[in-house]
């Protein structure tokens, strides 16, 4: 594997000067907008197309796209609207659409076999429910994910509050990582090492496709920073050098506003988080964001530079209030039934076997069939109609739930449930002072994480790990939520 644009060469000083700036945010059409309404439909064409990611003197990256573009269109609507998005499909194998993160009904949730056939080449599919949540979510594929999702299918969807917050703009960040050959082409997908491993991470990071392209701020200029975590496998650890912005929500989940003090903020793949940012700096001033989450492999996101010229106020704005909740049930913690469920697997993990298509299988015969990975003892095969094996769980509609999961393996796995949204309440057995609603846990190498929601949604409902090679790879499965 040559790594000729790796993360750092490429967020040298000499690429920026290309970037588009300010105009980058214009390139990401805003598709609808308006008062709560039936919206008219979208259409998300899933097509190969040429992309230019790398920097210019790069040749464009085939991929495939939603309407030719990585990331696809941003969608906005507004909390209450209902949703009509045509899905058609012009690649050379079926797919799908999940809407990641939004509660609605079962047919609607995108993923082949279990909620509905395949979309074949040349086929459409008619995505429509009603956005119940107000929040930051995203949609892709949710067939032949790795490679899906990986070659540049997804986009966010953003859902506005019907008062949304004060701010002078609100920005969609996609963060996407990419592995590229000398030509800025993709490399290979379904690498043994990757599906065992930490997935498939890249070598060169995007923010709305693409690299680096600075943030440009005024002083006391209030942004809305929306973050999605659109990558296979890398999590980003972002500190904002200079700034104190609030985390205002997570998994498009309000949260007491709590401002990132010189830390680090966590997204791991599948996950979002909205930042509030105010602009604290002088004319001139230039900051870097940096991703340090991997300690050996740190490198500069982007950078905030500040603009010449008066701001929008004179003095900055006071703190962000809490947004306001969504119509979450809240589970009854005390009256729940506990679930167990192990994540296990791959190198290091020490899992001597597991149960393959109703068989036992040592890990030597898993890993001839691609598969290293297990939940509760149990490898779930991607890609074709086997999700007809066993739930993980039958839960009766209405009642609480607490989830405990278990990473006892060597790497990362953030858990991602469909249909619902669940509260943190505990790591490692440490309650969580104020639990905040998510619909994808990271649960690091070795530790714990308690979870909490009431099964209101009736279906069968993914349960799976967000690394995409290793959802591909086994760790995955399904909970029935009885009707
Ligand atoms: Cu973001 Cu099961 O998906
Ligand atoms: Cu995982």
């Amino acid at each position: 594997m040559k790594h000729l644009l790796p993360v750092t060469g490429l967020t040298r000083r000499s690429f920026l000067g290309s970037a588009a700036g300010g105009l980058l945010f214009q390139a990401l059409p805003v598709t609808m907008r308006g008062a709560s309404a039936t919206l008219p439909p979208i259409d998300l064409v899933a097509a190969p197309a040429k992309v230019q990611l790398a920097p210019e003197g790069y040749p464009a990256t085939r991929l495939w796209t939603f309407n030719g573009r990585a990331p696809g269109p941003v969608i906005r609507a507004r909390q209450g609207d209902r949703l009509q998005a045509v899905a058609t499909n012009h690649l050379g194998e079926a797919t799908t659409i999940h809407f990641h993160g939004v509660r609605m009904p079962n047919a609607m949730d995108g993923v082949p076999h279990l909620t509905q056939p395949p979309i074949e080449p040349g086929e459409s599919f008619l995505y429509d429910f009603e956005l119940t949540d107000a929040g930051t979510f995203w949609y892709h594929p949710h067939a032949n994910s790795a490679e899906q999702v990986g070659r540049g299918l997804h986009g966010a969807l953003i859902v506005e509050e019907k008062t949304p917050p004060v701010v002078d703009r609100d920005l969609v960040w996609v963060l996407d990582d990419w592995r590229m050959t000398e030509n800025a082409q993709l490399a290979a997908f379904g690498h043994p090492h990757d599906l065992s491993h930490a997935g498939r991470i890249g070598n060169t990071v995007t923010l709305n496709g693409r690299i680096a392209p600075p943030l440009r701020l005024r002083k006391a200029e209030r942004v809305r920073l929306r973050l999605i975590n659109a990558a296979n496998a890398r999590v980003f650890g972002l500190e904002f050098e200079g700034h104190r912005p609030w985390l205002i929500a997570i998994d498009g989940h309000p949260v007491s506003p709590q401002q990132i003090d010189g830390g680090q903020l966590a997204i791991a793949p599948g996950g979002r988080a909205d930042l509030i940012l105010d602009g604290t700096g002088d004319a001139a001033e230039r900051h870097s964001v940096v991703d340090r989450y991997y300690p050996r492999g740190a490198y500069k996101l982007t950078d905030i530079i500040y603009e010449d010229g008066p701001g929008p106020r004179a003095e900055p704005l006071d703190p962000p209030e809490k947004l306001p909740d969504n119509p979450l049930p809240r589970p009854d913690v005390d009256g729940a039934d506990t679930l167990q469920f192990a994540l296990s697997g791959g190198a290091m993990g020490g899992m001597a076997g597991a149960r393959l298509r109703g068989r036992h299988r040592d890990m030597r015969a898993l890993a001839q069939a691609g598969m290293f990975w297990a939940i509760n003892g149990v490898v779930q095969p991607g890609l074709d109609d086997s999700y007809g094996g066993e739930p993980l769980a039958v839960l009766q509609r209405g009642r609480s739930y607490r989830f405990v999961l278990r990473n006892e393996s060597a790497f990362d796995h953030p858990i991602h449930l469909h249909g619902h949204s669940f509260l943190v309440l505990a790591r490692n057995g440490v309650a969580q002072p104020e639990p905040a609603w998510h619909d994808t846990v990271l649960v690091r190498p070795r530790e714990s994480a308690e979870i909490a929601f009431v099964a209101d949604n009736p279906g069968d409902w993914m349960f799976h790990c967000h690394v995409l090679e290793h959802q591909h790879s086994g760790m995955m499965g399904f909970v029935r939520v009885t009707a």
